[in-house]
């Protein structure tokens, strides 16, 4: 089959950006689809016209009816980093697809700031919330971030600002290879610039300041990093923990009896692309869960709020892990998680209670496994003198599903 779908990345110049290819595609085309500000590069042809005003899978819809003809979809930059390419792809076929790119926010802005792109971070904040941007302050990161509309810059600076990085350097880049081409620059802690140009990407230098939160990516955060009722798991164990649930990217986990979601939300920072849903009884802890994600980088994190096992019929499908925090003597709960898990898939549960603790040495006997106790002891200064204080020990059940 040949591709009827040319998807055509557009630099802010218009018409000028494309190779000679990609023009004879744009004036041949039969159906042109695309946002106005791509539109507006293209004068008027017989081609009939399609604009994203009714959503991507309404425009899809339509593309469909077109099935042969020269469809051309014109995109900025380059289609296949966070934009319409991406999307495509998940509807129609490789054979019925080409996609054309043009230098794209990403390398226009490392080639103004003079960074390596091997050496910078890209970040999007279109359609997502700014607060995903936590995630990737650190000390010295230099980030792209693609943003959302004209005030992403001052919502940046103020994440920054509140993490104790005031001292970083933003840079916005404005219509990059347009004629309205200009650049804003300035500290977080000085910025004062509410609005910017609405197209715009920012290029970011992290610098901490002295009262600055580190949030490194490695699991086993600080305690106080959570906010929390007193149902967290503990640092040292947390960290444990996760090393026994192995997140590897894209991967999704279920929390069951998340407490203040901390389990799910270190797996969620631990690599790329990992999902997470932690279900979760008490509505108040439901709450905590959301904002411990919000303000750890993670908001895309899912709470079911409900009890398990029923509630587990409302996650999100197919668990590449599950951990099993709390609820672990609740009749069944350990069959049902191991039930739902794929060849491969892990199951980690954390008993305290003795009651608890039973469950884990009866599906260990089933079902095999690694069991562990982890006996954290942290000091206690009592008058002048200072003793350890034994944290109730945890048994941990590691099973791996054939
Ligand atoms: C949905 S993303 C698409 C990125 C595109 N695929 C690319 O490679 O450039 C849209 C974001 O890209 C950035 N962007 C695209 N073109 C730009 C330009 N000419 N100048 C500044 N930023 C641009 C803006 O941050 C905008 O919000």
């Amino acid at each position: 089959m040949t591709p009827w779908i040319s998807i055509i990345g557009i630099g802010d110049e218009g018409l000028e950006s494309l190779t000679p290819i990609a023009r004879t595609l744009v004036d041949g085309a039969e159906l042109l689809v695309g946002g106005d500000r791509h539109q507006v590069f293209v004068p008027a042809t017989s081609a009939q016209r399609l604009t994203w005003k009714d959503g991507l899978e309404a425009a899809m819809d339509v593309m469909e009816t077109w099935r042969g003809k020269r469809v051309v979809v014109l995109a900025s930059g380059d289609p296949m980093c966070f934009g319409a390419g991406a999307n495509l792809q998940r509807r129609f076929l490789p054979e019925e697809m080409r996609v054309i790119p043009v230098p794209g926010a990403l390398s226009q802005a490392c080639a103004r700031m003079l960074w390596s792109q091997p050496d910078v971070e890209l970040v999007t904040l279109h359609g997502r919330p700014v607060e995903g941007f936590n995630l990737y302050i650190a000390p010295r990161a230099r980030l792209i971030v693609l943003s959302r509309d004209a005030g992403t810059p001052a919502e940046v600076a103020g994440v920054l600002r509140q993490r104790g990085f005031g001292p970083s350097r933003l840079t916005v880049l404005e219509h990059m290879g347009g004629e309205k081409e200009a650049r804003v620059e300035g500290t977080a802690e000085g910025w004062t610039h509410e609005k910017c140009a609405a197209l715009n990407t920012i290029a970011v230098e992290c610098l901490p300041g002295p009262d600055a939160v580190m949030r490194p990516r490695v699991p086993g955060l600080p305690d106080d990093a959570f906010v929390h009722d007193g149902q967290l798991t503990k640092r040292e164990v947390r960290a444990v923990t996760l090393t026994a649930l192995g997140p590897q990217p894209g991967e999704l986990l279920w929390d069951v009896g998340a407490g203040c979601g901390s389990i799910a939300i270190e797996w969620m920072r631990a690599a790329r692309g990992c999902r997470a849903a932690a279900i979760e009884t008490n509505p108040n802890r439901c709450a905590t869960i959301a904002g411990n994600a919000a303000t750890l980088g993670v908001p895309g994190l899912e709470v079911v709020k409900g009890d398990a096992p029923p509630a587990l019929a409302q996650a999100p499908g197919g668990p590449d892990a599950v951990f099993v925090g709390g609820g672990v003597s609740r009749d069944g709960l350990l069959e049902a998680c191991w039930k739902v898990l794929g060849p491969g898939g892990r199951l980690v549960a954390n008993a305290v209670t003795i009651e608890a603790e039973r469950r884990l040495l009866d599906f260990h006997q089933i079902h095999g496994g690694d069991l562990r106790r982890i006996a954290i002891s942290r000091p206690k200064t009592t008058g002048s003198l200072t003793i350890w204080e034994a944290k109730a020990p945890v048994t941990q059940l590691a099973a791996r599903k054939p």
